[in-house]
């Protein structure tokens, strides 16, 4: 596991490589057209399971992996983003399942059902906007999480929809943690 720390200005804009060769990690949605133009290769596509070092993920801020051709989010939430995410009732949503592929289709939406550490620090998801593909903007929108400027959709600090097209929360891929700064996806 390694990373250049190819810091251009902020922790936020930096690139580097997940494990050797696996995965291309990025922060930020405005870097993805410049990963998606590295087309991965076939093998690399096909990966069914990378490791992730989140060590140098803070409070606040994710980290972008690109996982089987797709981006995903990897976020370490503040408590002010668990507390908000915690205080939502589940019946005010507009999509109730977790959509969390690590729990049967009928978990409900609650923020425990979505982050992957019962403290909810963690919460990992695709970031792919579930109305026609976008990739969502971290830090926007009305529920403090992340926005899809494609249509207008919002989704909230635990990657739930809250208004806009989209139909259905952001989907939680197969993740667990490896150890404390290491998280499997796949
Ligand atoms: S693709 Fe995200 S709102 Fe349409």
């Amino acid at each position: 596991m390694s990373h250049a720390d190819d810091h251009q200005g902020t922790r936020r804009d930096f690139i580097y490589y997940a494990t050797a060769g696996a995965g291309a990690v990025v922060t930020g949605a405005a870097v993805w057209p410049l990963v998606n133009q590295m087309n991965p290769s076939a093998d690399v596509l096909a990966l069914a399971s990378i490791r992730v070092d989140i060590g140098a993920v803070d409070p606040g801020t994710q980290i972008t992996v690109l996982w089987q051709g797709k981006p995903v989010f990897i976020r370490n939430r503040t408590a002010e983003d668990i507390a908000e995410a915690r205080a939502v009732d589940v019946s005010d949503l507009p999509d109730q399942g977790a959509n969390n592929n690590n729990l049967t289709d009928e978990a409900p939406a609650t923020d425990e059902n979505r982050s992957l550490d019962a403290d909810g620090k963690w919460l990992v998801q695709m970031g792919v906007c579930t109305h026609l593909g976008c990739v969502p903007l971290g830090d926007e929108g009305d529920f403090g999480g992340w926005f899809c400027p494609c249509h207008g959709s919002h989704y909230d600090t635990a990657g739930r929809i809250r208004k806009g097209p989209a139909p259905r929360n952001l989907p939680v891929p197969v993740a667990a943690f490896v150890d404390e700064t290491t998280i499997q996806l796949g």
